[in-house]
């Protein structure tokens, strides 16, 4: 399974959108928060749709719970499908992990026990969710600050029989693998290495706050040396996929952002390929010169934007 490299691409914040509106950087793709627009008609939303006609553009979701014992909550996706209708995102994505129960928002990405009980669980609903989506997920490893006593199965590998249960795809944040090895005391390349890494359709790179004995996942800084080289190895382990940066506190301003990202072509290397614009799908309009794109040689038609 694969999906097209996007290249190295920004999360779409409110604060960058006059920006955005009035200078059309040449970002070569953005992702957009689904629940910062999903409810909205007004002016986030519109910003999306001008975004999305002139740039790739992917969901990321924070409160699908998929993990939850709650019933999948068929008011959201249907919210979600429209949006996903209106902007065709190359593909929707979420995290494992659960975000309240009993009908109650933690609005917090909750660890799941790993087990073959939630394995199980979590399948069932994955395949319900697509099946409903019309599309395959993506689900993202979530950070972590602790582990259940009660798991049995290494993430990965839980993320390995997850994406062969159910053909759904995976996006490695690679901060959120440094942040959870160092909170649970594991060796993050040890668990790149065994990382289902031919499934990952999108990497993260976020900032992180180090507090001694833990880290808190802060998304408020630059990407921390070890995360850069963390990536470094992901990136040669997937082949090269797309690759967003997530800054969402203390955000500065939009060309700081975009010189971020822009430090991963220092740890890419000799596993980066440019493509030429004709490798680009068709689609409406495209103002910014992409040239980031990788093409695909294994393209499955599933990824494609309906
Ligand atoms: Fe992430």
């Amino acid at each position: 399974m694969a999906a097209r490299n996007l290249g190295l691409g920004l999360g779409l914040r409110n604060v960058h959108f006059e920006h955005i509106l009035n200078e059309w950087p040449q970002v070569e793709w953005f992702e957009a928060i689904s629940e910062n627009f999903m409810d909205s008609g007004g002016r986030p939303r519109y910003v999306l749709r001008q975004v999305a006609e002139r740039y790739p553009v992917v969901l990321h979701g924070v409160s699908l719970s998929i993990g939850s014992t709650d019933p999948l909550n068929f008011i959201y996706l249907a919210r979600l499908k429209a949006l996903a209708a209106e902007v065709r995102p190359a593909w929707v994505s979420d995290h494992l992990c659960w975000t309240g129960v009993l009908a109650r928002n933690s609005h917090d990405l909750l660890p799941m026990p790993l087990t073959e009980e939630s394995l199980a669980h979590v399948a069932a609903r994955v395949i319900q969710v697509q099946d409903f989506l019309e599309r395959p997920l993506v689900l993202e490893n979530p950070s972590t600050y602790l582990a259940f006593t009660q798991s049995t199965i290494p993430e990965p590998d839980f993320l390995r029989e997850l994406v062969a249960r159910t053909g759904c795809g995976l996006l490695l944040d690679v901060n959120n693998v440094y942040v959870t090895c160092f909170n649970t005391d594991a060796d993050p390349r040890a668990y790149l290495q065994s990382f289902p890494t031919e499934s990952v359709v999108q990497m993260h790179l976020a900032g992180h706050q180090h507090c001694g004995t833990h880290i808190i996942d802060t998304h408020d800084r630059p990407v921390l040396p070890d995360v850069w080289e963390l990536f470094r190895l992901a990136w040669q382990l997937t082949g090269g996929v797309s690759t967003l940066l997530e800054w969402d506190g203390n955000i500065p301003a939009f060309g700081e952002c975009h010189a971020e990202i822009l430090k991963a072509r220092n740890y890419i290397g000799q596993h980066f390929v440019p493509a030429s614009i004709e490798d680009l799908p068709a689609r409406d309009a495209v103002s910014n010169p992409v040239d980031f794109l990788v093409p695909q040689v294994m393209r499955d038609t599933r990824w494609e934007q309906a």
